[in-house]
């Protein structure tokens, strides 16, 4: 239970309990923020932001979360372009010297692993802000957290994930941490773009009931959560590959009128072209706290990690 001076690489470190630690201290840092009075829980404290892949999200809001508790943010958004790895340093090398500097590095990197790789370097608690098409641990515990917010629970549920489930890392922490729960599964996707067999393996190991579908139509009656993300482009070595797919699943009124009053909507953003616009205002459509809420479990994330 315990995570401090722990690195956060994976979903597979979160536990049921674990998970409703990190909801808990969301709640609190929720209250907290909202209070409009900026913690000094972090002061004098530095967090470094190295992003190797680019990001709108996640960066500004674990920076906003570090700032907000009172401590100081240093950051690179184009490690990729512009840090000594074009000289060909290595990433264990690199956080070497970045852990000499900050008290905590998050990270984003295009290649699966390749933030656990440079963890080993680091002196400092690393977190995961996304490798590869494999993980996305914070992105998965504030999906997961909006549920919990909206529905009250997550036992119980019948949960929809719905597009790229090879290639959408989100979709892969979310699988991974649902496993924790009694939920129900329901995996939409083309066959080409299926869930990958290990997290498949997973999930029957945890006995979660799960179907595998094409069709959304045939099942959003029957989701209380539809989880969608876009078809990830930058994944594809064929983009003609990718062309077939971009239109597969686009959330709208019509589509969105045959889902439960009740159910819920929820995408990591950004979107492109599976949620159109014309649904933001759909009381069901949570995309946009999804936002909020990811400050709120970033700032949790913070204070565990330092053991505050
Ligand atoms: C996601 C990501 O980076 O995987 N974005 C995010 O962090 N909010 C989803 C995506 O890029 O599709």
């Amino acid at each position: 239970m315990n995570f401090k001076g722990q690195h956060i690489l994976s979903t597979e470190q979160f536990d049921r309990d674990r998970i409703l630690k990190v909801f808990y201290e969301a709640l609190k840092m929720e209250k907290s923020f909202n209070s409009k009075k900026n913690s000094i829980l972090m002061k004098g404290k530095i967090l470094a932001t190295v992003f190797f892949e680019p990001s709108t999200r996640t960066r500004f809001s674990f920076e906003t979360a570090m700032l907000r508790l009172g401590g100081s943010v240093i950051s690179n958004s184009a490690m990729m372009q512009t840090s000594s790895i074009t000289k060909g340093e290595s990433l264990s090398d690199t956080a070497q010297i970045l852990s000499r500097f900050a008290d905590v590095i998050v990270m984003r990197h295009p290649r699966s692993n390749a933030v656990s790789e440079f963890a080993l370097g680091s002196k400092v608690p690393v977190i995961n802000a996304g490798d590869g098409s494999h993980d996305h641990p914070t992105q998965g515990l504030l999906d997961l957290h909006t549920i919990y917010k909206e529905k009250g629970k997550i036992d119980g549920l019948t949960i929809g994930l719905v597009g790229d489930l090879k290639y959408s890392r989100v979709f892969h922490s979310q699988a991974r941490l649902l496993s924790n729960f009694k939920v129900k599964l329901c995996l939409v996707s083309p066959a080409e773009l299926a869930l990958q067999e290990e997290i498949v393996a997973l999930l029957k190991t945890k006995r979660i009931p799960f179907e595998v579908k094409e069709d959304i139509l045939k099942v959003i009656k029957n989701l209380d959560v539809i989880s969608t993300n876009r078809i990830q482009e930058e994944r594809f070595s064929d983009k003609k590959e990718f062309e077939k797919f971009r239109n597969k699943y686009v959330f709208n009124k019509e589509v969105l009128n045959r889902a439960k009053r009740d159910s819920i909507l929820i995408n990591p953003l950004p979107r492109v072209d599976e949620l159109s616009p014309e649904i933001d205002d759909d009381p069901r459509c949570k995309h946009f706290e999804q936002v909020s809420n990811g400050v709120y479990v970033r700032m949790a994330l913070l204070k565990l990690v330092f053991g505050f």
